[in-house]
């Protein structure tokens, strides 16, 4: 194993705190596509006709048919070994994990404590804003395109953070404050293109925190933090819990 790598094992040791930030490449191995690979749903489909206030405004029910596809596939998918390594690491005190997935498999991992940077694909709420209080359904394929408020009868939309809309400002403040605490501070399986979720490495490493990438491609922070592990999450996961527990 080289140096570096002995390193991160020493540190993730000692750290008293330790922040994971994930994006799509985590899933990939369960078989849910990225946005941005080769692959990728932003190669097949246009965000601003999918992923936008405007374009649910425009079309709820096509909005709402690739999200009940998205929610069949992710309802099919299992967790996989980087989901399995992170919700280990999530029993342990001083362990956040931020996601910017919306598929839910780190709590099917039984990860603890996970900030949902980007909110939830299995979370409705009222498009309408009814004051209804946002609730679970995970029904896949929904019975009727598009699920309405059982308060108020309107349209439900998904909770999700679309682009053009704010982060909950309760969620950026935990997620920033993390991420200031971090010793170590893991970016793993994303873009790191979407802001403000990309500026939470920066804000680690301005805050002292040793900084891990864990991408197989080369992503606009690779040249940034500390170390770059250039494999996908399922493989350089597993081997770091292995150091790791061999103490
Ligand atoms: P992207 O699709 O932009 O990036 C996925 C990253 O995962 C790429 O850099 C890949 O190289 C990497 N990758 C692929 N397979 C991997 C593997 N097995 N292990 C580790 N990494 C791997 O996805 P995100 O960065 O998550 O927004 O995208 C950010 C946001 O943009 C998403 O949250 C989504 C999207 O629009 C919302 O859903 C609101």
């Amino acid at each position: 194993m080289p140096t570096d790598t002995e390193d991160l094992v020493s540190r993730l040791r000692n750290a008293r705190t330790v922040v994971a930030l994930t994006g799509a490449g985590v899933s990939s191995a369960s078989g849910i596509p990225t946005f941005r690979g080769d692959d990728g749903l932003w190669k097949q489909y246009r965000a601003e006709d999918l992923a936008t206030p405007e374009a649910f405004a425009h079309d709820p029910k096509l909005v709402w048919e690739w999200y009940d596809w998205r929610r069949a596939t992710i309802a099919a998918a299992q967790p996989n070994a980087a989901h399995a390594v992170l919700a280990k690491w999530s029993q342990r005190p001083g362990f956040t994990l931020i996601t910017q997935n919306v598929d839910g498999l780190h709590e099917r991992a039984g990860t603890n404590n996970v900030i949902r940077f980007h909110g939830s694909i299995w979370e409705l709420r009222c498009a309408a804003e009814c004051g209804a209080a946002p609730w679970d359904d995970h029904t896949a394929p929904m019975a009727t395109l598009p699920p309405m408020c059982p308060s108020c009868g309107g349209i439900a939309r998904p909770g999700i953070v679309w682009f053009g809309e704010n982060i909950d400002p309760d969620v950026l403040e935990r997620a920033s404050a993390a991420a200031a605490a971090a010793d170590v501070f893991l970016s793993i399986g994303t873009s790191s293109l979407v802001f403000p979720a990309a500026g939470l490495l920066h804000h680690a490493k301005r805050n002292g925190a040793f900084t891990v990438e864990i991408n197989p491609g080369a992503t606009d922070v690779s040249r940034v933090v500390d170390l770059p592990i250039a494999a996908p999450a399922e493989d350089a996961l597993g081997m770091l819990d292995a150091r790791v527990r061999m103490g």
